[in-house]
């Protein structure tokens, strides 16, 4: 009944039905989280679901020990607690009489949310992090910036919000289309409104890992900017279509202040050790060219086309400077010993490039598009988005971020830190194209990242059935059957 499974569970006869929280000393954050999602108050006696830190435990373990008369749950700290409590949550309000050892099997068990493409109200990211939570998932990656919005304001540089937050219209279909909605679109979050969501969040023991994509992906900071790129006498709308865009970061002073000043602002709005900074899809024609760039990379001693890790190796050391580790997208080449080791890498292209990152001394989050874009299909239903290929629920429950016998990473050690899912929002315009995408394919990869390898797709769609109600009571789950524009598998059209 539980998704995901916990490592060890013993069914017992009987049942608890508690009337209260007792929160002892240490757990007073998840008890008050707990009551909040049973409505059960904090007490002293009773029948009682009592939370208590026990060292020896493992970072994010615990147990949980439910009898006729009570409920006792332990961890030896807050993240231990945390996950127990979603678990409760699942068992509420009846507990049966079990006993659960659990403990995760990686520890970064991510989603990335692209509010790029699409700006998506707070009120939504709100939802969606308490629903990681649910998933124990604790790592929500957010994609804050592309080439089609700027999504984080900040001080001194008005412009990325004022031009870089807004679009005139939106690409309707795949990238190429020629289509256009007309529609203008846009929106960013203040660095007060991120902070209350970075709260929020720790509160269910969820980090908030931001992204700044950068070289590349940075059309919405050349239309606000455009002394920041390569022409700067180039005026440059923020982007309305899809695709890869050839206008990137120039390589001269202000661009790595720009770089510099942003990752800093960032820094401070976000706790997380980890900053992601992009690295993604930069294509080096633009430096080619740029008679700066050309200089530059003949001073180093380089082609211009190097002077892509070089730029990554760049923002590593302003992010190593604000005390972070860099995180970056790996591209083909990326992992063959021309960035840092202590890079952290999305391994996003396949799973072979991770295997070599990890080779190469890299700590990996496993992220191969095949089995975690879930901005791709998941069915050949009509109206299906215009993404392949098909990735099935069962698709994902079959990936393995370890197949291979890849090393589990401590955080110091190369190997896998873990997994996650990406959705990508170019053809998800509202949290309902985005409930419709996530759900239940993040159930399928919760059960990777969290418990240990499966009984077999049978028996997890066999607990999926009881856990789909679940999320449907809490709204997770669309409530109409949603459509995308410009969808394949509409018979006689492409685009609307
Ligand atoms: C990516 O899909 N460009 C990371």
């Amino acid at each position: 009944m539980l998704v995901p499974r916990p490592a060890r569970l013993t069914r017992h006869a009987g049942s608890c039905v508690p009337t209260g929280i007792l929160a002892g000393p240490g757990t007073r954050g998840p008890a008050r989280l707990l009551s909040g999602y049973t409505g059960l108050p904090l007490v002293h006696n009773g029948p009682v679901i009592r939370l208590a830190r026990k060292p020896g435990l493992g970072p994010e373990e615990y147990t949980l020990e439910v009898t006729p008369d009570h409920a006792l749950l332990t961890a030896s700290t807050e993240a231990g607690l945390l996950a127990g409590v979603q678990t409760i949550r699942q068992l509420s309000p009846r507990l049966p009489c079990l006993t659960i050892r659990d403990a995760p099997r990686l520890p970064w068990r991510g989603v990335l949310l692209d509010v790029a493409r699409h700006f998506m109200p707070l009120e939504f990211l709100r939802e969606f992090v308490d629903l990681l939570a649910l998933h124990k998932y604790n790592v929500l990656h957010l994609h804050l910036t592309d080439d089609q919005g700027w999504r984080i304001e900040i001080t001194g540089r008005p412009r990325l919000t004022e031009v870089g937050a807004w679009r005139a219209e939106s690409m309707v279909g795949p990238a190429g289309s020629g289509v256009f909605d007309g529609v203008p679109h846009g929106g960013f979050y203040t660095q007060r409104e991120l902070r209350e969501l970075v709260a929020f969040a720790a509160e269910r023991g969820v980090r908030i890992v931001p992204e700044i994509d950068l070289p590349g992906h940075v059309r919405a900071a050349l239309a606000a900017y455009p002394s920041l790129g390569n022409r700067p006498s180039v005026a440059l709308p923020v982007w309305t279509e899809w695709g890869i865009s050839p206008d990137i970061l120039g390589v001269h002073d202000e661009a790595f202040a720009f770089c510099r000043d942003v990752l800093d602002q960032v820094a401070g709005v976000f706790p997380s050790p980890y900053l992601h900074i992009g690295g993604d899809e930069c294509p080096t024609t633009q430096w080619e060219t740029s008679p700066i760039a050309r200089r530059k990379a003949a001073d180093l001693g380089v082609r211009p086309a190097e002077l892509h890790p070089w730029f990554l190796g760049r923002l590593h050391d302003i992010v190593g400077a604000l005390g972070r580790r860099a995180v970056c997208w790996d591209e083909t080449g990326h992992a063959a010993g021309r960035l840092p080791a202590d890079l952290v890498v999305t391994a996003w292209r396949d799973a072979a490039h991770g295997a070599l990152a990890v080779a190469r001394g890299h700590q990996v989050v496993m992220a191969p598009h095949t089995a975690t874009y879930f901005d791709y299909r998941q069915s050949e239903e009509p109206g299906e988005p215009p993404r392949e290929p098909v990735t099935t629920l069962e698709d994902v429950y079959r990936f393995d971020p370890l197949a291979g016998g890849l090393p589990v990473s401590d955080g110091t050690t190369p190997g896998v830190l873990g997994t996650q899912a990406q959705l990508w929002t170019e053809h998800a315009p509202t949290p309902e194209h985005v409930r419709h995408l996530a759900f239940p394919r993040l159930c399928a990869l919760a059960e990777r990242a969290w418990s240990p390898p499966g009984r077999g797709y049978a028996e997890f769609r066999q607990r999926l059935t009881g856990h789909l109600d679940r999320l449907r009571a809490l709204g997770a789950l669309p409530k109409e059957r949603v459509r995308f524009a410009g969808a394949l598998g509409v018979p006689g059209k492409t685009v609307p």
